[in-house]
């Protein structure tokens, strides 16, 4: 274990003038997979967030020189990295919110289910580990296919006896990020205004963005609102092309899951009206999982919200999406249980 203090006077007078620290409680954080390229981005993003105190880089390796490198920064939270199997325990221990960034990203011409074979078994075993160490934590899973890697976590939970589905969280705020930057240049508004529910799950025609719902409305012709449509559905491959083998989105991806997990961090210290979209057991639709807008609490989910009214063109979607998301579903149960 590698532990840095970042305990500066110049620290100290940041958190005194900016954060009045004192009615912040403790939460620590941990990352798996840290040192990847979500991984290391999203650690300097969390090393930003005020209301983390202890921030835990846990990877398979090279995580000393990415937390030596994050806990210079002066901010409140302490930065200690782990690396190895045999550290993980000690990352996990005491963690408020577990963010999962480990596993293999896609290149040209994969699907993310391409990537299950790989990722299943990895995050399979980081969710074991939470079981045992910290098994009230929330859990942020960013792992691909996430469309079955949550299933899967929640079946390895449950195994454990440890499964509370208001604890589970596919993160699926890139998408959200996404169609509020394609909304913003198509109906020409100003991005930090917009606000777009994106529904259903993460890859393909699984995404399903809600634009009849966007704010602030804007009178989007039905084949611009398809290209929109399109364009959020195939962003992640968009990235995956325009880097040419060598990943997917790391930095976006690290973007939305610093506010996800923010987002997670506020509901847990009882900031009232916390709502994010996020993968989550659910009764919206018959399918088990299903990606909505969430109001987060005290104890994690606190409200899996409604879809809303739906255009002709997204009721559609919604349908189309069904087989897909639910054979994703099954696949990942399938794994969790026989493997
Ligand atoms: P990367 O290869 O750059 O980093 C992955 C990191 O995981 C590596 O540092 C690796 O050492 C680590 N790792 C591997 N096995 C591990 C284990 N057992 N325990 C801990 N760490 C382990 O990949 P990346 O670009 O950071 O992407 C990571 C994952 O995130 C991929 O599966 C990718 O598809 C997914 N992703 C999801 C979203 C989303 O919106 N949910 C967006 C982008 C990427
Ligand atoms: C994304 O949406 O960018 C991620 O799911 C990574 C990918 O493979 O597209």
């Amino acid at each position: 274990m590698f532990r840095f203090v970042a305990r500066s006077a110049a620290g100290k007078h940041l958190l005194r003038r900016g954060y009045a620290t004192e009615s912040v409680p403790d939460r620590k954080v941990a990352v798996l997979g840290a040192a990847g390229g979500i991984g290391q981005p999203l650690a300097l993003l969390m090393k930003l967030n005020p209301l983390v105190s202890q921030l835990a880089l846990y990877d398979i390796a090279n995580t000393p020189g990415v937390a030596a490198d994050v806990s210079h920064v002066n901010t409140r939270s302490e930065v200690a990295g782990y690396v190895g199997e045999e550290q993980l325990g000690k990352a996990l221990e005491g963690s408020d919110v577990v963010i999962i960034p480990a596993g293999v990203p896609r290149k040209p011409g994969m699907t993310r289910d391409d990537l299950f074979n790989i990722n299943a078994g990895i995050v399979k075993g980081l969710c074991a580990a939470i079981a045992k160490y910290c098994p009230n934590a929330l859990v942020n899973m960013i792992s691909n296919p996430v469309n079955s890697t949550v299933p899967i976590a929640a079946e390895v939970f449950k195994k454990a006896g440890t499964y509370d589905e208001k604890k589970l969280f596919g993160v699926t705020t890139l998408d959200v990020v996404r169609a509020k930057t394609f909304y913003a240049g198509k109906a020409k508004v100003n991005v930090a205004d917009v606000n777009v529910p994106v529904v259903g799950g993460h890859a393909g025609i699984t995404i399903l963005p809600l634009f009849s719902q966007a704010t602030p409305k804007a009178n989007l012709a039905e084949e611009d609102i398809k290209a929109l449509t399109k364009r959020t559905q195939d962003g992640g491959t968009e990235v995956v092309e325009a880097k040419a083998g060598k990943g997917s989105a790391t930095l976006s991806m690290a973007y939305a899951g610093a506010i996800f997990a923010d987002a997670c961090l506020k509901g847990l210290n009882g900031v009232p009206d916390v709502v994010e979209c996020s993968f989550v057991q659910s009764t919206v639709t018959e399918l088990p999982f299903f990606a909505s807008k969430v109001r987060l609490g005290k104890n994690g989910v606190e409200e899996v919200l409604g879809l809303g009214p739906l255009s002709d063109y997204e009721k559609e979607g919604l349908e189309n999406l069904k087989p897909e998301l639910k054979a994703s579903i099954e696949k990942g149960i399938k794994f969790a249980n026989q493997s």
